[in-house]
């Protein structure tokens, strides 16, 4: 029997593809921008859990650096919404620009009085928001509690373009992931702070740029925090791959190691998993790992599909079903019912309730990410098959 080569298919979380789909379109876009420093742009990528925003965040920052910006990277989670992490991390960041910066020989030998004079400003700054991993040797210490985040910050990126502009960086690029978990703080400006100090220092032309990454609330919050940031930013909405790149990115991985896939298996693939990246990963690993002929045959498909959608069950669709509450579960047991979606009315007719009780729960489902609305008085789930998994288990 022959033995084929690892299987190439990367299920999991931010993990590269072998074959990158229906992405060309957004990642030409933000090239464009890139190559145009002296204009700088911020980009915005949303859509639900899995459709491939941190792969497609990590080849932009790849994109990025290979144009010679200057990328600085983090992945928020909760804790750091809160207004002094906030702040801590986005010194950290500017403090790691400046350390990355001091290692440009042409800025040394260009600028390295103005270099001194940043590192001792933004050092300054950071050490004035309490407690403080990154040690800085800094001349200058600013005592003080009420400082202004905005403020800093302008002044920080403002050091840092003009360093870039010395240095052989083109700019820098924060590229921010999971940011939908930064919210605005009435009182201590978040979000609010880091819009108007980089739409300042954009308008005078230095070139920083934003690259956030996040679930759909992360626009509203965005926009919430302030008005014109609906035209700071250029959203990339992600969805599901579209044919014929969702096939493409099933078959060509495989093709390129010599084997390949009937075309009912690839049809069959593509039912089931909607075109959504991450069950295309599992799909292709699983087919590739469990069968050994050159084509991949609907036999294999069906003898190994009970044992994808036990895996399925037991980590993927159950860590989502344990996420909702008691009261949203039955809500979308109504929803399953009727299949992958319903309409309101089926649902007021299945619960039993009026649609003003009801829009509480959806609304709170949505905000989980398991729900969406595809249309005007629908709601459906946001991951394929989910329905047929809260059909096929009790509870
Ligand atoms: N364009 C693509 N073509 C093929 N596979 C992809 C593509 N984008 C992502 N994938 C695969 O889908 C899976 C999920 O990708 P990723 O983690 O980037 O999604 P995400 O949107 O960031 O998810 P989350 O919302 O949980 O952060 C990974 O297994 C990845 O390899
Ligand atoms: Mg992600």
């Amino acid at each position: 029997m022959q033995s084929w080569p690892p299987s190439p298919y990367r299920p999991g979380n931010g993990i590269d593809p072998p074959y990158l789909g229906d992405r060309e379109e957004q990642i030409e876009a933000v090239r464009a921008f890139l190559k145009d420093a002296r204009n700088p742009r911020n980009v915005l990528i949303t859509g639900l859990r899995g459709v491939g925003k941190t792969v497609l965040l990590n080849h932009l920052q790849g994109e990025a650096e290979g144009l010679g910006w200057l990328v600085i990277d983090r992945e928020f989670s909760e804790p750091d919404a809160e207004p002094l992490a906030f702040a801590n991390a986005l010194l950290t960041d500017v403090n790691r620009a400046l350390r990355r910066l001091s290692l440009s020989t042409r800025l040394k030998d260009r600028a390295g009085n103005l270099l001194q004079a940043a590192i001792d400003v933004v050092g300054a700054l950071t050490v004035s928001y309490g407690e403080f991993k990154v040690s800085v040797d800094t001349k200058r210490r600013r005592p003080g509690p009420h400082r202004r985040l905005d403020d800093d910050l302008k002044e920080a990126f403002t050091h840092i373009g003009e360093l870039c502009r010395k240095s052989e960086y083109r700019g820098m690029v924060l590229r921010y992931d999971e940011f939908h978990v930064i919210r605005e703080h009435p009182g201590s400006p978040t979000l609010s702070a880091l819009l108007s100090a980089t739409s300042a220092v954009q308008q005078h032309g230095l070139p920083l740029m934003l690259m956030l990454c996040g679930l759909p609330p992360v626009v509203d919050n965005l926009a919430r925090s302030k008005s014109y940031s609906e035209r700071m930013f250029t959203t990339l909405v992600l969805g599901n791959l579209r044919p014929p790149e969702d096939r493409a990115a099933l078959v060509d991985p495989a093709t390129r190691l010599g084997r390949r896939f009937a075309d009912e298996v690839v049809d069959a693939v593509m039912i089931d998993s909607g075109g959504y990246p991450f069950f295309i990963q599992v799909y292709g690993d699983a087919l590739w790992n469990g069968s050994h002929g050159e084509t991949i045959q609907i036999a294999d498909l069906r003898r190994l599909r009970p044992r994808i959608l036990a895996t399925l069950d037991a980590g993927f669709f159950r860590a989502r079903y344990v996420r909702a509450s008691p009261n949203e579960r039955k809500l979308m047991r109504n929803i399953a019912s009727f299949g992958e979606s319903a309409t309101i009315e089926q649902l007021q007719q299945a619960s039993g309730r009026r649609n003003n009780e009801i829009q509480p729960t959806i609304s709170a489902l949505i905000a989980k990410g398991l729900v969406y609305r595809p249309e005007r008085a629908r709601i459906g789930f946001t991951a394929p098959m989910f329905g047929a998994f809260l059909q096929r288990t009790l509870d």
